[in-house]
């Protein structure tokens, strides 16, 4: 599976959900989740993210996050259209420490 990681704190610029053949993005209110369960691991999202947030759960990028996108896809609604990126998404892209940041 991808997962979604740390840089989507505050950006959310869902450029991934669009091109998702599945539909398997769920939304909070400053982070998006993969739902490891329905994700067939086709990759295409991972290029399409502003923030460079999406990694195989395999990368080392991915540390710790595989388990925050499976607890909070069974608990936020689906998303599948682009919606406009937060309001300070630029500033944000690329903080360091936003985990503690994720509104759950
Ligand atoms: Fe969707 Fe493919 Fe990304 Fe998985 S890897 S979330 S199936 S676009
Ligand atoms: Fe987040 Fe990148 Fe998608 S910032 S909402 S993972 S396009």
């Amino acid at each position: 599976t991808y997962v979604v990681t740390e840089n989507c704190i505050n950006c959310k610029f869902t450029d991934c959900v669009e091109v998702c053949p599945v539909d398997c993005f769920y939304a909070g209110e400053n982070f998006l989740v993969i739902n490891p369960d329905e994700c067939i691991d086709c990759g295409v999202c991972e290029p399409e993210c502003p923030a460079e947030a999406i990694f195989p759960d395999t990368d080392e990028r991915s540390a710790g996050w595989l388990e925050t996108n499976a607890k909070y896809a069974s608990q936020w609604p689906k998303i599948t259209q682009k919606i406009p990126a937060m309001a300070e998404a630029d500033e944000w892209d690329g903080k360091p420490d936003k985990t503690p940041l994720l509104s759950p």
